[in-house]
Formats: C-alpha cells, structure tokens, sequence
C-alpha cells in the first residue's frame, strides 16, 4: 500500500500508558479525529502538516510515514518487499538505514518480528542501503499490533522520543515539591487538549506547586497561576526560576497569590486575557461530599468562564476524583455512569449551568482506593 497523496498520512503509536488520552490528544495535535486500529494505533489522514505539532505530546511512542500495513500473514514478506522496491523509502547512495521492530499488546501469533526484520535489512541492502543498526540515517520499524491484528511498517518520524529527558523532570525533581504535584504527563496532556493558539495565555486558577505552569513553560505557552497558600505561590516561582535555568529561552511565567472564587476579577485588575484554563482541585477521595466543596468547585468553573478571554469554543481541563474500579484507560468515559459522589449526567448539568459543555471525559487510576477523571469542556 501506497500513502504519498496530497494530505500527510502517519501511523500513530500510543505508548500504552493511556490509550484513550492518546486518542484524544492526537484527534488535537493532528487537526482531524484519525483513523483507529484496536487501542493504540490510528491512520492520521490530514490537511495539516502535523508533524512539528506531534513533538508537544505526552502519550505517542511512534509516528511511521511513508507507511504500509496488512493484515495478511501469508503474504507479508511479498507486500513488504513490493513496499520496498516501490521506493517508498527515500534512497540516496551511502544512506544507512536500520530495521526495528516492535510488538505491541502481545504481538501476532506466527510472525517473528525478527526474522521479519532480518529478511526486510536484507532486501534493503540488495537496493543499496548500507546497513547501520547505532546510528542510521533511516529507520525501518515494524509494528505487530495483537489487538488490531494488523502490521505496521514505515519510516520512523520520531526516533527521539518526544518524552525524552522527562525521567530528569519528574516532580520530585524540582527544588520545590509535594505530593499534589500533577504528573507531568498529565498536565501535558491537558495543555495540549487546551491549547489553542500558542501566542494566547493559559490559566491554572489553583497551582500548587506549579505542575501546570511548568509543563506550559517547556511548551513555551504563557500561563498565569494563582494560589490561595503564599507558600505554593512562592514554590512554584522558585520552580519556575529553577527551569528557567535549563531552559533559557521559556516564556513569561505569571503567578499569583488570591482565591481562584475570584479568578475573573484577578485576571482582570492585571489586565491579563486567557484562552483556556487547566486546574486540578484540592479533592482527595470525596469530591463533593461537602456542599461547600461541590459550590467552590462551581464557582470557580463559573467564573474562569467570566474571565475577559474566554470566548465561546474556549477549552478547560480540570480533574475529579471518581470511585475507583469503575472504568478503565482503554476507552473514554460514555454513558450514564455513577462516578460516587455524583453520576456522568449530573455532572454534565452542573458543567452546562456554569457555562461549560463536557466534551470529553477520561478515567485516570491512581492507586487502588483512588481514582480520578480527566474532564474536557468547552465554553458554551
Ligand atoms: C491539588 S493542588 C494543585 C496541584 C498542582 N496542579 C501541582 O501540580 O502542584 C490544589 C491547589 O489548590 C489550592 N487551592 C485550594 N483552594 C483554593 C482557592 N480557593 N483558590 C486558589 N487556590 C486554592 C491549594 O492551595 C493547592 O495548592
């Protein structure tokens, strides 16, 4: 299978670690839903020239193009080697190249993906490509995916990884932490599922200990944070001072000390406009087992939505612990549901009253007596 056409094509691999985020966070970087296979794969088809964009995320593993794919055992080795003498792969004398391969989700019953590797370098060396398995010019990567039942085949787009250099951050990492601290996975995703335009600001109303701000920096995205404890308005400076140290050229940072109640008044005296809003609330096991909870929550929801900026179609992310157990990371959250404290539909109403549309719900284990959700909305 050919897929040179007038629109950039990519296979599109998710690193496992939260399929249905994957899914949605390539819908927003690819600029069109992509075609899926089983969980972790899907056929990227768009006008947009995504590439560059695919860097900023958190959950992809591998981005193949020019690429091919089968679900015929039989014949692989011959459409792989039609694949191959089509010149699919950009040839020019002295170029090296390597092949790798991967199986994913347990892999296909009756292929060896190394013998298939060995048998794909050697056809490529019978087309002139030297071999050079520590530092090609090229790399061949074949995917066996045992939930789609498909291979995958294709130029590596990303042989760095796009998390690379995350082990070095963790939040434990930085000179001010504490347990709250947002994965930063977890927070990439969410800015990037926000995000709209680069040049606009993005608030997180409760920052702790800046998880979100930090992430929005090595996005080189302006955001503003705000935090009713001086002690985590001035930890998250010091972590931003501290990146800021590593990454010189990061944009301009803005936090502040106030009550996230009044984050549209905030905004406003400091003449600041935002475009989206991520936060994560300070809710251990029982979101709103409090009636005072459950209204700060929605007071906070409603007035990001006043906040000078946010137009219809703006996006937020905010997070809510759910009952754990009950949904897994495979699929978003769709349906009615009974969450624990309160149900899917319900939560819908109360978002809608406050000026905000669900789009997109996700489940997020913790441990095993927590869990909580990724919610996604837009300004209505
Ligand atoms: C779960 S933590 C946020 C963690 C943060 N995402 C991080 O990466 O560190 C919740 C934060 O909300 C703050 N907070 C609680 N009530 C608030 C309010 N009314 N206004 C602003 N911040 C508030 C707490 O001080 C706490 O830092």
């Amino acid at each position: 299978m050919r897929c040179i056409a007038e629109h950039v094509q990519a296979i599109l691999v998710g690193s496992g670690w939260h399929p249905s985020l994957f899914r949605s966070e390539m819908e927003i970087l690819c600029r069109k839903r992509p075609f899926r296979f089983g969980t972790r794969v899907m056929l990227a088809d768009s006008n947009y020239d995504f590439f560059e964009d695919l860097k900023r995320s958190a959950t992809l593993d591998e981005c193949l193009s020019p690429f091919g794919l089968t679900t015929d055992i039989t014949s692989l080795e011959a459409v792989i080697e039609g694949w191959i003498n089509d010149k699919n792969l950009d040839f020019e004398k002295g170029k090296s190249i390597a092949v790798r391969w991967l199986r994913i989700e347990g892999g296909i019953n009756g292929i060896n993906g190394q013998k298939l590797a060995i048998f794909c370098g050697n056809l490529l060396k019978n087309n002139g490509w030297k071999i050079d398995l520590e530092s090609p010019d090229v790399e061949l990567m074949i995917i066996l995916d045992g939930i789609s039942e498909h291979i995958f085949w294709g130029e590596r787009r990303i042989s760095k990884h796009p998390r690379e250099g995350w082990v070095q951050r963790v939040a434990t990492e930085r000179p001010f932490f504490k347990p709250i601290s947002l994965d930063p996975r977890l927070a990439r995703v969410a800015l990037n599922l926000v995000i709209r335009d680069t040049g606009k600001i993005i608030c997180d109303p409760m920052c702790g200990t800046g998880g979100v701000l930090l992430e929005g920096a090595l996005l080189n995205q302006q955001m503003v944070g705000i935090d009713l404890d001086i002690e985590m308005v001035k930890g998250t400076k010091e972590n931003i001072n501290w990146l800021k140290k590593h990454n010189l050229d990061i944009k301009l940072q803005h936090v502040f000390h106030g009550n996230a109640i009044n984050v549209n008044q905030i905004l406003d005296d400091k003449k600041i406009k935002i475009n989206g809003a991520v936060f994560d609330p300070p809710y251990g096991k029982n979101a709103w087992k409090s009636e005072r909870r459950k209204g700060l929550f929605l007071d906070v929801l409603k007035n990001i939505r006043k906040a000078n900026g946010i137009d219809f179609g703006a996006r937020l992310v905010c997070f809510l612990p759910i009952k754990p157990g009950i949904h897994g990371v495979n699929e978003p959250i769709k349906g009615e549901i009974n969450l624990g404290d309160y149900s899917t539909n319900q939560l819908k109403l109360e978002f809608n009253k406050t000026g905000w549309e669900i789009i997109g719900m996700h489940a997020i284990p913790v441990h095993g007596s927590l869990a909580r959700m990724l919610i996604y909305a837009n300004a209505i």
